[in-house]
């Protein structure tokens, strides 16, 4: 029988790899593989995983493994292998160490599932983004960072605590580099339809946009122990499932640019149109000088994180 489900490959079992496996699951999205260099923490996570589905309820087979045959053909694979960071150290700092993770798990995509869409989520985002297309050699349509959606989550539930909204009524999203440079967009930021501007004072909004940009650092100092991963996740899910049922949905996401905002071959948090060939379209809007000069500040911070992988040996 023909294999009608869709295969989704989550690369890496630790805390935001196999929370993505269980979103990605419970929304039956297709049949998981969890794979992991320590083969037993992916299939044994994979096992409880698919043992809590007779419960829940859902119909999608988890499966965990270490080789990469396994999952030859998935539709999108989303890669999470690397390390996070610890308290005090910013996203940069991973740069060496998860750019020879990344070159090695895209060896393994490459060569079994070769169409897939690659959604990469490890850190420093832009730089890993940029050495998956490198090693895969993908078309940029199928090779997407996840970034925006979560520091845009973190906008809209921050926005929705202070004006004690539902979240749902929240509109917002967040451009550039997944860094300390990234740019709020609070003039795009809507409370059910309504303008932010109107809604909360320059101040609120202010405070409101630094925490943002800081919402990765927070939870890091929180945990100690790692950073964060069920906003993470459910980030990277919402895109594969963007992808895998062809919503063309409007996504803040880390797209390889060709030209957009005036960069060329380099990934930059824009909004994207995703559905069923990946990220489809870059859609430029329009900025006023505050948002350039924003912009072009992490433009410059993700040319100069580049630069330095570039210098590396990996
Ligand atoms: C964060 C990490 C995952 O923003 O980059 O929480």
């Amino acid at each position: 029988m023909q294999h009608v489900r869709k295969k989704i490959t989550v690369v890496g079992a630790g805390f935001v790899g196999s929370t993505c496996a269980h979103w990605a699951a419970a929304k039956e999205l297709g049949d998981v593989f969890l794979v992991d260099i320590n083969d037993g923490a992916a299939k044994g996570k994979a096992l409880d995983l698919f043992e809590a589905s007779p419960v829940e309820g859902f119909d999608s087979k988890v499966t965990g493994t270490a080789d990469y045959k396994d999952t030859a053909g998935s539709d999108v694979v989303i890669i999470t292998a690397g390390l996070p960071r610890k308290p005090g150290m910013s996203r940069d700092d991973l740069l060496a160490t998860n750019a020879k993770i990344m070159k090695s798990v895209c060896e393994g995509v490459k060569e079994y599932s070769p169409n897939a869409v690659v959604i990469v989520v490890s850190n420093p985002l832009d730089a890993m983004a940029f050495v998956a297309k490198n090693v895969l050699g993908f078309p940029r349509e199928r090779v997407i960072g996840m970034a925006g959606i979560l520091d845009g989550a973190r906008f809209r539930s921050f926005i929705a605590e202070e004006a004690n909204v539902s979240v749902k009524d929240v509109q917002a999203f967040v451009l550039g580099g997944h860094g300390d440079t990234m740019v709020p967009m609070p003039r795009h930021c809507s409370i059910g339809g309504v303008p932010l501007t109107e809604m909360l004072s320059q101040d609120r909004i202010d405070a409101l946009v630094d925490r943002t940009r800081k919402g990765g650092a927070e939870i890091v100092g929180l945990l100690k122990t790692g950073s964060a991963y069920y906003a993470p996740s459910a980030s990277a899910v919402q895109m594969a499932e963007a992808i895998l049922k062809d919503q063309k949905r409007i996504l803040p996401c880390a797209a390889y640019l060709q030209g957009e905002y005036g960069v060329n071959d380099l990934f930059l948090g824009v909004l994207c149109k995703l559905g069923g060939k990946g990220m489809e379209e870059v859609v430029e809007i329009q900025l006023n000088e505050t948002e350039k000069a924003g912009l072009q500040n992490s433009i410059n911070a993700v040319n100069d994180l580049v630069a330095a992988l570039e210098k590396l040996d990996y």
